[in-house]
């Protein structure tokens, strides 16, 4: 067993104390176990307390043997209330979802709604993904890394928090596989700028074609603040490359 990982990142989320309606609370205590990976088995109390999962394990074997019974592998970080990933795993029964958040009540509406929809291809890591993938992911595994409308930290003093930085792209290119592919939106016009910046700027990631990009930009379920943010009027900016 490795020691908890320790670090001094600047983190890319606020973790909010906010309520879990019964429904939640049941989803954790029943159904967690079939979701949150790797599953450490803790009563609802901790999870209330609201804090990440500390991974302490080797995630990656027991995650490369789940892989071998699946088509694809695809991951989402930050998936917010989870709904748009919910109709991925329903769309693409033979993929393997991943999802990573931070957020407890997000997580256990995601769970909630899967068991419901008596999902069997989704693992849910409720960890930072900074760290998660810098420290646990396998390398050369995921077929489509997803982050869809991350954090703006628009103010000028916290854009160092902007989850897509140099760092972590360096890290999404080291999951994704030879042909894998990077799908980002944001409706923020600035961070925008700024992800194109950090993506032109990452020599292993080409642009896709632009009939690829229609492709995947349609096929992708709209989120919940993307909804907001078009009620707004706001652009949606995507992102899509590949790595090669
Ligand atoms: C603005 S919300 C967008 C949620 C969702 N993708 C959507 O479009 O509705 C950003 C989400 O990313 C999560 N997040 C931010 N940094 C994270 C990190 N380092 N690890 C895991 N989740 C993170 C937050 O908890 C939040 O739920």
């Amino acid at each position: 067993m490795q020691q908890p990982l320790t670090y001094r990142q600047i983190k890319s989320f606020v973790l909010r104390q906010s309520r879990l309606t019964k429904a939640q609370q049941l989803a954790l205590q029943e159904y967690a176990q079939s979701y949150i990976y790797p599953f450490k088995a803790l009563p609802t109390q901790d999870y209330l307390q609201h804090k990440p999962l500390e991974i302490t394990q080797d995630i990656q074997t027991p995650l490369l043997e789940e892989a071998a019974q699946w088509h694809k592998q695809v991951i989402e970080i930050g998936f917010g209330n989870g709904d748009s990933l919910l109709s991925d795993c329903l769309l693409e029964p033979q993929t393997l979802f991943f999802g990573i958040e931070v957020h407890l009540p997000g997580v256990a509406r995601l769970i909630h709604r899967s068991h419901h929809s008596s999902i069997q291809n989704l693992k849910i890591i409720r960890a930072d993904a900074q760290q998660v993938l810098m420290h646990l992911l396998p390398s050369e595994f995921f077929d489509k890394v997803g982050v869809f409308f991350p954090d703006p930290w628009h103010k000028k003093k916290h854009n160092k928090r902007r989850i897509i930085n140099p760092k972590f792209i360096e890290n999404v290119v080291k999951i994704l596989n030879s042909t894998g592919i990077l799908h980002i939106a944001t409706d923020w016009e600035d961070y925008a700028n700024h992800i194109h910046n950090v993506l032109t700027a990452e020599k292993k990631l080409q642009p896709v074609t632009q009939e690829e990009f229609s492709k995947l930009c349609q096929a992708r379920a709209k989120t919940a603040y993307e909804k907001r943010g078009l009620s707004l009027n706001h652009k949606i900016y995507e992102f899509i490359y590949r790595k090669g």
